[in-house]
């Protein structure tokens, strides 16, 4: 196998990972002596090793059988080595420690506490180091990764489900306006954010749990709950949640608090009050709008106050799909 093949097999093979690896980015690391592979290593926990640690630990084993010197050896790695000691050591320092030849990576890090220091690590060591190869991909596969640390905040999608006639809810009484195919496909929407956002009126009417109900592993996301008045902490939504509330209703101020820890999307479920908010503030990346065939009439209550809103916030229509009887539009920001 050539780096070319090797590169995108450890990223095909990372993504196995998705679910469990987050708020991390799914990284993939194999080592090989000539074009033989010697061992393989994913990073499949958060919080536990990183891909590059599994694989030189799974080499280890096969030192003096497969291989006699890791100075034989070159490591292939889907994102660049870490540089700093966060919840496990530095892997570039381990790279060094163990005595590479050579280091080919995908992608540079974005992260700023690495950003580059990872490969000057090993080239200060003498390792040869060779980066870029399919860093597009890798970055495609980290998008929310990425998205944050370019952009200095998590990536915000709203995600909502409309009545035919433009309805969020009914005031007095809990109604499901979309199919059970749509609530499915939401599950997995959760599965796939870091946090989840709501607002107080929504947990003190629905009660919602909003966790993602998903047939695999997945890392239970963050919760956020915007509210000033009371609530209680035995609702649905604290269970088996790391929740933060917010008594503030400064929006920029409450998503500026997440640009330095690990949180790199947001999923926004709220009613109509705060996702107008959301919207108006110019913070969202990608609305999600499920629409039913049901209708609410004059016991509903309106998602938008004027025509065209979602185009007038700015968002153009990038695909939609039938699900069922109802219809999921996906809108992301114009340009
Ligand atoms: N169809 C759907 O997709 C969907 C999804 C979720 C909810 N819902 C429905 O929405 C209903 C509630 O909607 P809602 O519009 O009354 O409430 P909401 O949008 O869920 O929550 C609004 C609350 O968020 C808090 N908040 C904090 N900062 C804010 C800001 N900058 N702007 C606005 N609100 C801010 C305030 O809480 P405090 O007043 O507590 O301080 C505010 O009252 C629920 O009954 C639920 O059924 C529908």
């Amino acid at each position: 196998m050539n780096y070319e093949e090797l590169m995108l097999r450890a990223i095909t093979k990372a993504n196995k990972f998705k679910y469990t690896a987050k708020p991390n980015p799914v990284v993939g690391a194999i080592i090989i002596q000539g074009s033989e592979i010697i061992s393989e290593g994913y990073h499949e926990v958060y919080g536990k090793n990183h891909a590059e640690i599994n694989a030189i630990e799974e080499a280890q084993k096969h030192l003096g059988k497969k291989f006699e010197n890791f100075s034989d050896l070159s490591l292939i790695c889907t994102l660049e080595p870490c540089s700093h000691v966060g919840k496990t050591g530095s892997c570039a320092e381990f790279i060094v420690k163990k005595g590479f030849k050579k280091v080919i990576i995908g992608a540079i890090d974005p992260n700023p506490k690495v950003a580059g220091r990872g490969i000057k690590i090993l080239e200060s060591n003498n390792i040869e180091v060779e980066y870029g190869l399919f860093g597009d991909l890798v970055e495609k596969q980290n998008k929310n990764f990425f998205y944050k640390h370019k952009n200095n905040k998590p990536y915000i999608t709203v995600k909502i489900a409309s009545s035919l006639d433009g309805m969020s809810h009914i005031d007095t009484e809990r109604v499901f306006i979309t199919s059970e195919s749509s609530r499915n496909d939401i599950q997995k929407i959760r599965a796939d954010h870091d946090a989840i956002l709501t607002g107080g009126n929504t947990l003190r009417n629905d009660d919602p749990d909003m966790n993602a109900r998903v047939d695999f592993s997945v890392n239970p996301a963050k919760k956020i709950l915007l509210t000033s008045k009371p609530y209680s902490n035995k609702s649905k939504f604290f269970k088996n949640a790391c929740v933060d509330v917010f008594e503030i209703n400064n929006l920029s101020k409450i998503i500026d608090s997440y640009k330095e820890n690990e949180i790199c999307s947001i999923l926004v479920e709220a009613g109509p009050k705060l996702v107008n908010s959301f919207l108006k503030e110019g913070i969202v990346d990608e609305l999600i709008v499920y629409t039913s065939e049901k209708k609410l009439e004059k016991r509903g209550v309106n998602w938008f106050q004027e025509n065209n809103a979602i185009e007038n916030y700015g968002f153009k229509l990038e695909s939609s799909y039938k699900i069922d009887t109802d219809l999921k539009e996906i809108f992301k920001k114009d340009g």
